[in-house]
C-alpha cells in the first residue's frame, strides 16, 4: 500500500489515495461534493483516505442526519486515516457537535482504525491559517499590507500613492482581497486616495471583501466611493461609542453600517474591533493602511502575517509617507519580529511575506 500511498498537501480538504487493485484515485473533497465521495467508498474504491481538520469537520458536518449510513459505509471501507492536525480537536469546535464527535471517536474504537496525525502538518497549518485563528481566538487572522518604495514610503508628501508597485503586485493584492473575509483601512486613506476597496480581477469574478472603515468621529464624505459603489459585500465604518445618532443614521441611509467601538487613547480600540469583527464571523482581515492604522495594527499586536511589497524606487527624503507612522520602539531588541520569511518578485517589485513573531 505505502508505494501507492499520494499526498497533496496543498488541496484544502479532503485528499482520497489510493484505491483498491492498484486503481489510483485523487479527490478534492468540498461540501458539496459529498455524495460522490460517500459514493466513492460504498463502490470500495478508496482503501485509504488522507484527511485533513477542515475537511472532517466539512464532511462530517455537512450531513449530520445521514451520519448512519456515512458511518456504515466508513466501517465497511475506512482502513486508515491519516490526518494532519490533531482529530480530536477540530471536531471540538463544531457548534454544536459535541454529539458528532462522540460518534466518529467512537466510532474509530471501535472499528480500531488506525489514526495518524501530523503528516503534512507544517503546509496544512499554513493553509488552514484563517481558520484555526479563528476557532482558536474568535478573532480573525489578521494580514497587513503595504506598498512602499525602497526608502519605505508608501505615499509622496502630497499623499500620493498611484501607484507604487506594478501592475502584478497590484493584481496580487486583489487576489488577496478575494481569499479574505474583510479590508480595513483607515479614514485618511479614504479621504486621500478614495478607494472602491472591491475586488478587481479581469476576466474573472472575484468576490468583494467586507470593507471596513476606522473613522472616529465619522467624518466620512457622503460622495466617498466606498459608499457609492454596487458591491454585496457591506461597508462598515467603525466609530467611536460617543457618535451622535444623526451622524449615524445618515450613514445607514447611504447603504454602510456603522459599528460603534470605545477608544483607547482616542483611536479606535483595536483589540475590542478585533473581538467584534470576529463576533461578526468575519474569520480574516486584510489591513491596508495607512500609515496611522498599520502602526496602531502592530503596536497592538493584532498582525498575524505581513505582506510589504518593495518598489525599485527611492523618493529621496523624509516627508512621505512612512509604512508607520507615530512613537517606536527605543532600541532595536525592542522591534516586532518577523519570521518564517519567504520573498517573492512579482514583476519588478519584490513581496516580503512573513509571520509576526508571538510576544
Ligand atoms: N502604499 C500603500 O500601501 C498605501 C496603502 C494605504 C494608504 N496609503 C497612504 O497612506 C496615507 C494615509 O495614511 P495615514 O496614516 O495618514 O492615515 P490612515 O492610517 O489611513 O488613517 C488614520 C486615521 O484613522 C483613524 N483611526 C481610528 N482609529 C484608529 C486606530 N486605532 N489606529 C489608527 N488610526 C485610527 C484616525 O482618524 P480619526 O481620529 O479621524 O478617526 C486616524 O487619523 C495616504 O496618503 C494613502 O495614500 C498607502
Amino acid at each position: 500500500m505505502a508505494s501507492h500511498r499520494w499526498l497533496i498537501p496543498h488541496l484544502r480538504h479532503i485528499v482520497v489515495i489510493h484505491g483498491l487493485q492498484g486503481q489510483l484515485m485523487l479527490g478534492l473533497l468540498l461540501a458539496q461534493h459529498l455524495e460522490e465521495f460517500y459514493g466513492a467508498f460504498a463502490c470500495g474504491l478508496i482503501e485509504q483516505l488522507v484527511v485533513e481538520r477542515q475537511g472532517v469537520l466539512l464532511a462530517l458536518h455537512g450531513q449530520p442526519k445521514n451520519f448512519g449510513e456515512i458511518h456504515t459505509r466508513l466501517v465497511l471501507h475506512i482502513h486508515e486515516i491519516v490526518a494532519a492536525l490533531d482529530i480530536l480537536d477540530p471536531l471540538e469546535f463544531v457548534a454544536g457537535d459535541a454529539f458528532v464527535q462522540a460518534l466518529f471517536l467512537e466510532f474509530l474504537e471501535q472499528n480500531g482504525v488506525p489514526v495518524i496525525t501530523g503528516v503534512c502538518e507544517a503546509q496544512a497549518k499554513k493553509l488552514n491559517e484563517f481558520f484555526i485563528k479563528y476557532v482558536g481566538t474568535g478573532r480573525p487572522f489578521v494580514i497587513a499590507k503595504c506598498a512602499a518604495t525602497l526608502d519605505g514610503r508608501i505615499a509622496t508628501r502630497t499623499g500620493d500613492s498611484r501607484w507604487v508597485t506594478g501592475e502584478a503586485a497590484r493584481r496580487f493584492v486583489h487576489q488577496l482581497r478575494h481569499k479574505v473575509d474583510a479590508i480595513m483601512v483607515g479614514i485618511n486613506t479614504i479621504r486621500n486616495d478614495d478607494p472602491s476597496l472591491t475586488t478587481r480581477l479581469p476576466g474573472l469574478q472575484g468576490s468583494d471583501p467586507t470593507r471596513v472603515i476606522l473613522d472616529t468621529h465619522l467624518t466620512i464624505s457622503p460622495d466617498a466611493r466606498v459608499l457609492q459603489q454596487a458591491s454585496a459585500a457591506p461597508t462598515i465604518l467603525v466609530a467611536g461609542i460617543h457618535v451622535a445618532g444623526n451622524k449615524k443614521t445618515a450613514i445607514e441611509k447611504a447603504g454602510a453600517r456603522v459599528l460603534k467601538v470605545a477608544l483607547k487613547n482616542d483611536l479606535i480600540d483595536m483589540n475590542l474591533l478585533m473581538q467584534q469583527l470576529g463576533a461578526m464571523e468575519l474569520t480574516s482581515l486584510l489591513i491596508e493602511g495607512g500609515s496611522r492604522v498599520l502602526a496602531s495594527a502592530f503596536n497592538h499586536a493584532v498582525v498575524d502575517k505581513v505582506f510589504f511589497f518593495y518598489a525599485p524606487k527611492i523618493l529621496g527624503g523624509d516627508d512621505g509617507v512612512p509604512i508607520c507612522s507615530g512613537p517606536s520602539a527605543e532600541y532595536m531588541d525592542e522591534c516586532i519580529g518577523i519570521r518564517d520569511i519567504a520573498v517573492h518578485r512579482l514583476g519588478d517589485d519584490v513581496l516580503i511575506e512573513g509571520y509576526v513573531e508571538a510576544g
